[in-house]
């Protein structure tokens, strides 16, 4: 990674790095932030599956909603842009448990969190480092597996980031989704998510909605449209061509050595040994 990149587009908060894309001015006053009871949060650590979650679920409701850009994004003016929208807000952030609003917890706002196989993600991220100019180069997958075993990436350890999600799992507002259950079976993972957020869509219209909310379909409609780069629900880039990469369980196979692979488990096994997972 070149240091010069890191030094200008990173920066540190409470540990854990953020993009310069999250003012550390906003990043302070979070915990002021007011949150509506009908609101539904979006968690994800990046590269998880969290556009697609997005799009499965806007086209869930029938009446106006809004997916508004994730509350760390942005300088101190994302907070009152956030309280003038009057629409129900669909909220998605990658802040970890610890660092989220207060008032989303009190208020017992419902939350989604996704959440994929770690090797995966790794993989996925270590792509959106080397195409997304808002991130540091990384020269080599070698380097970035160091980086992200370190948890010296945006958004820092993937394994504290699940943990500190995974200890409110029996929260009855939290829903814990898997990525992979989405790729074997999208229906019946969509009816839970319209169980969850209380919401009548019949068996046919789950269907279409699976359909439309395919790799290929959700891609190809990324081609289409002229983003509106002010939309994200990333807050490490607006461009959502970056996103659709190649969709796929178990890719992490023709990244990690052997050795890594080992490396990657001892780590997994520590870090995890309290977890359900
Ligand atoms: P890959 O880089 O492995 O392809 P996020 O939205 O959290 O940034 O996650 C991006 C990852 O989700 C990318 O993974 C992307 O291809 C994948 N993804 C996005 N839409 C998808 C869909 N409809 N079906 C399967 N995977 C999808």
């Amino acid at each position: 990674m070149s240091s010069s990149g890191e030094a200008e587009l990173l920066h540190t908060f409470q540990g854990i790095p953020f993009s310069t894309r999250s003012s550390p001015e906003l990043l302070k006053s979070l915990h002021t932030f007011d949150a509506r009871e009908d609101d539904v949060l979006l968690v994800s650590y990046p590269k998880s599956g969290t556009h697609w979650l997005a799009g499965v679920i806007t086209k869930l409701y029938s009446t106006q909603v809004t997916v508004t850009s994730p509350i760390e994004f942005g300088d101190i003016s994302q907070l009152e842009e956030l309280n003038k929208l009057s629409s129900k807000r669909i909220i998605p952030t990658h802040l970890d448990y610890n660092m989220l609003p207060p008032n989303f917890k009190n208020k017992k706002c419902k939350m989604i969190y996704i959440c994929r196989n770690p090797k995966d993600t790794a993989v996925s991220m270590f792509h959106y480092y080397r195409d997304n100019p808002n991130l540091p180069t990384v020269d080599t997958w070698t380097a970035f597996f160091d980086l992200f075993l370190k948890g010296n990436v945006v958004c820092g350890s993937w394994f504290d980031h699940f943990l500190s999600w995974e200890e409110h799992e029996d929260d009855k507002n939290i829903l814990f989704l898997f990525y992979e259950d989405m790729k074997k079976d999208l229906p019946k993972v969509v009816k839970e998510i319209t169980l969850f957020l209380s919401i009548n869509v019949s068996d046919k219209d789950i269907q279409d909605i699976c359909q439309r909310s395919s790799f290929s379909e959700m891609k190809s409609d990324t081609e289409k449209e002229n983003s509106d780069p002010s939309h994200t629900v990333c807050a490490l880039t607006s461009n959502r061509r970056l996103i659709f990469r190649k969709g796929a369980v178990g890719d992490w196979k023709n990244y990690f050595t052997p050795k890594q692979n080992i490396r990657f488990q001892e780590m997994f096994n520590e870090k995890m040994k309290l977890s359900k997972m």
